[in-house]
């Protein structure tokens, strides 16, 4: 088996980057790149998590994040369930709560969950004895999603010193807030624009620059994040169109002239093609989407084994 660095990591769960020093950041960058390292050829098998069982509860669809804990479970070894509310006891009225905890009765180490409710998974870390980890609570943070897009810059970039744009619904999307924490508190600048309606009056309180002009930070980043805008949590009428939006902060092929030769671009996914990027530019020279993907698996790996895997003592 691998042997892996012992790292001091005090958390039994992860809920957010805002509780992580830079320090432990780091500490889960750096095992993440051992199992980078270590997905070389990819679908060798670990048994760090051997004897484990992990459950994914996703109350929200997902395509990435649930796909990726569930393979980085299985690579570690362990077994892993997977809860999704249709067909489950909770169209009979069953809470949250008693949901997680009968299936928790069935010996479970590790809850990753998904909800629409900010704090849900801050809830399910005081009622159960397992490990849980946030896998993004309604606007609030998605910190494994944060992790892998400073990941992938890091892979190309020294994080001190960066800009990074984030472009965009900033008030609805806890991919903003999860990237904010990480990357402000490993050094790097963080710009953060969008229509005024969709970016929080004290988003700056966070240590952020605020701007309502792409075309004014393009020239400044060093790295851009296009947020995807989040109609399912939006009331209506925060912007006049999707083709005004498109038009004032849409990624396309013009707009790119003004950025740097080497920018770098993310977006978390999924993204709405032809509305925050036109499709040339997602799948052009300059965009790490399918790395992010990539690198979420190795990073979700570095997570589950940090929580439940490393040995102790
Ligand atoms: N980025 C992200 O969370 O994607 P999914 O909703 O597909 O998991």
């Amino acid at each position: 088996m691998l042997t892996l660095p012992r790292v001091s990591w005090q958390h039994r769960h992860l809920l957010g980057l805002e509780d992580l020093s830079a320090a432990e950041l780091t500490a889960v960058l750096d095992m993440a790149e051992h199992f980078t390292h270590d997905a070389d050829p990819p679908r060798k098998k670990r048994n760090h998590l051997a004897g484990k069982v992990i459950v994914n509860l996703f109350f929200e669809p997902s395509t990435r994040t649930r796909m990726s804990f569930a393979l980085a479970a299985r690579r570690l070894g362990a077994e892993v369930l997977d809860f999704s509310p249709s067909g489950s006891s909770t169209s009979k009225g069953e809470t949250f709560i008693d949901t997680a905890k009968n299936i928790e009765a069935m010996g479970i180490d590790l809850v990753v969950v998904r909800h629409s409710a900010t704090g849900a998974p801050h809830l399910l870390s005081q009622h159960l004895k397992a490990s849980v980890v946030n896998a993004g609570d309604g606007a609030h943070e998605h910190p494994t999603q944060g992790l892998l897009d400073i990941f992938t810059i890091r892979q190309t970039r020294r994080l001190e010193g960066l800009t990074v744009g984030l472009v965009g619904d900033i008030a609805h999307s806890r991919v903003a807030r999860s990237n904010i924490h990480g990357l402000t508190k490993l050094g790097a600048k963080v710009i953060v624009c969008g229509p005024p309606t969709l970016v929080p009056a004290r988003i700056a309180e966070l240590g952020v620059e605020v701007s309502h002009d792409l075309d004014a930070i393009l020239p400044r980043c060093d790295v851009i994040n296009m947020l995807r805008i989040q109609f399912e949590r939006q009331r209506s009428g925060l912007f006049p169109s999707i083709t005004e939006y498109a038009r004032l902060f849409g990624l396309n092929s013009e707009r790119l002239k003004v950025a740097r030769p080497d920018l770098l671009l993310l977006a978390p996914g999924p993204i709405n093609r032809g509305v925050e990027i036109t499709p040339e530019v997602a799948d052009g020279p300059h965009s790490a989407i399918l790395r992010q993907v990539t690198n979420g698996l190795a990073v979700r790996m570095a997570v589950l084994y940090l929580l439940c895997g490393q040995p102790e003592g």
